[in-house]
């Protein structure tokens, strides 16, 4: 899986917020990662930033925590720790005030000519001094970029802000917003399934498939990030980028190339072509509620009183030639049964069996993408059950799991950090999103939080289990069922 590397260019990536959990617990192990499949040269440089530090020796103590944490020990060599170790510098700088900043000039200016990028890794409100820091410091040439995280606003409106901010900076073409689904291995499968092969692409619609489900189920609860999740809930943190991203993949039409611009106009045109929902009852809003040995959100989110939702599921339709009729079910949600993220396409029924009913009914294909655990794609067809038994139909799956599929071990999956970060470095823009994408998913996703009684308490379900029965009704009303999150 990592044996077909490209080596890049040498590079300068300038971390803000380097100490801070995402840095330490993606950012770091990613890098190492690249270094030692031969992609990241040892002459690239990786500058942590934040406020409070020892220096470069104390940051690469701190990193070299990381790569124990991260990295398990069949990947992690001393030769290897003390050349990635070695690539890592640090300036203490307060992003908010003006000292740090030449100290940053001076250590970037004695490498010229390279690419530069800036990754904030930092709280949402720190993007602007930060875009505005490197300009007032004459950091960032026309070639530089500077990556941004979610959240990318929290409504129609501060996105825009915030991309107006930016792009006071920045052009469009230098900034890469992340959305780390985008990055997952079977994600950008999808893509090659779609588009890499004839067998798909003309049964890719509303007369042979029947709905697609998107669920993306974690057993997580919400982890020590209660006071901030408590404002957000699982529509604003999960569905407005993750989820949306997954359907417009899946819904897209083919881009003339592989080409981010190509890419992003067609999921936009997606995005612009979500219906608003047709009926209250086709959103359901959940909490999970203790059970067994888990407390409850509230518990977890120490808001006794809290109405913000830990899971959703959405009936939604895509108003276009290739999608009209077609329902698209999205749920998502914490301490669910299991972690399981995957799409599945359920294809229509034959229109007419030619087998008694004795020997059992086709059974309407699915293909089911899953993104996590155990990446694979997975289609069920119907054959005859092997035996002498006469004309008796079964399902069997053809499992195209990546390791079975290579015809050689997989080592390891990369993590999505991993590609989104190298992309950065080549300049290629495809997995990122545009701000208009970003816009465009915070005006429906508005729309349906506008609809939304905030006094209205979300339906309850047991931590461990599959979500509110309300979920299931959402599907069984329509003469349809969920996959099951299976343990
Ligand atoms: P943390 O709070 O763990 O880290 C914040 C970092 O920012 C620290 O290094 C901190 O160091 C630094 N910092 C804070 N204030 C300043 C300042 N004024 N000047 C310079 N540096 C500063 O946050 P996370 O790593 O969890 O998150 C960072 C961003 O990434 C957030 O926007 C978050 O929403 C987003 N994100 C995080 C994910 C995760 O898994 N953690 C996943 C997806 C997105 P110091 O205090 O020493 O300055
Ligand atoms: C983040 C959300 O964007 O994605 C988290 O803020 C969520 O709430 C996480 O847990 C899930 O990512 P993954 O890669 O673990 O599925």
């Amino acid at each position: 899986m990592v044996s077909h590397v490209v080596p890049v260019e040498p590079f300068d990536l300038i971390v803000f917020g380097a100490t801070g959990d995402l840095a330490q617990r993606k950012l770091i192990p990613a890098l190492y990662h690249r270094l030692a499949d031969g992609q990241m040269p040892d002459t690239a440089r990786v500058i942590g930033v934040a406020r409070s530090g020892e220096g470069t020796e104390a940051f690469r103590a701190l990193a070299s925590a990381a790569l124990d944490a991260h990295i398990t020990p069949a990947h992690l060599t001393g030769d290897l720790r003390r050349r990635f170790l070695s690539c890592l510098e640090f300036v203490a700088l307060d992003v908010t005030g003006d000292t740090g900043w030449d100290a940053l000039r001076q250590l970037l200016d004695t490498q010229e000519n390279r690419v530069r990028a800036f990754y904030m890794s930092v709280a949402p409100r720190f993007f602007s001094p930060i875009a505005h820091g490197i300009r007032k410091a004459g950091l960032g040439g026309p070639d530089a970029r500077i990556v941004v995280e979610k959240p990318l606003g929290h409504d129609l409106a501060s996105a825009r802000a915030l991309n107006q901010h930016l792009g006071e900076c920045f052009s469009e073409h230098q900034i890469y917003r992340i959305d780390h689904y985008l990055g997952k291995e079977t994600v950008q499968n999808l893509m090659a399934l779609r588009f890499a092969n004839t067998l798909f692409e003309p049964l890719w619609n509303a007369q042979y498939i029947d709905h697609v489900q998107i669920t993306v189920a974690e057993n997580v609860g919400i982890e020590g990030r209660g006071p901030y999740y408590d404002t957000i809930g699982a529509m604003r943190d999960m569905v407005q980028n993750h989820l949306l991203q997954l359907l417009c993949l899946t819904a897209m039409e083919p881009p003339a190339q592989f080409e981010p611009d190509a890419v992003r106009d067609e999921k936009l045109k997606v995005l612009k072509a979500l219906e608003p929902l047709a009926h209250k009852s086709d959103a359901v809003r959940g909490q999970y509620r203790a059970s067994g040995k888990s407390r409850s959100y509230r518990e977890d989110a120490e808001n006794p009183d809290s109405h913000t939702e830990s899971f959703v599921a959405l009936r939604l339709g895509v108003s276009n030639w290739r999608w009209a009729g077609v329902p698209f079910y999205l749920r998502t949600g914490k301490r669910l049964r299991n972690r399981v993220s995957e799409i599945v396409i359920q294809f229509r029924n034959v229109p007419h069996s030619i087998f008694s009913p004795e020997g059992g009914a086709p059974h309407s294909n699915v293909l089911a993408i899953r993104l996590q655990p155990d990446e694979g794609i997975t289609l069920s067809v119907t054959i005859k059950d092997p035996g002498p038994g006469g004309m008796r139909l079964t399902d069997t799956q053809l499992d195209m799991s990546f390791s079975e599929g290579l015809k050689r071990p997989v080592d390891r999956m990369p993590d999505a950090y991993e590609r989104l970060v190298m992309d950065v470095i080549r300049g290629d823009q495809t997995l990122f999103m545009r701000g208009d994408e970003v816009e465009a998913a915070w005006k429906w996703t508005d729309m349906v939080i506008s609809g939304w009684n905030p006094q209205e308490a979300p339906h309850p379900y047991d931590a461990g289990s599959s979500g509110p029965e309300d979920a299931l009704m959402l599907m069984h009303r329509d003469g349809r069922r969920w996959r099951e999150i299976a343990i």
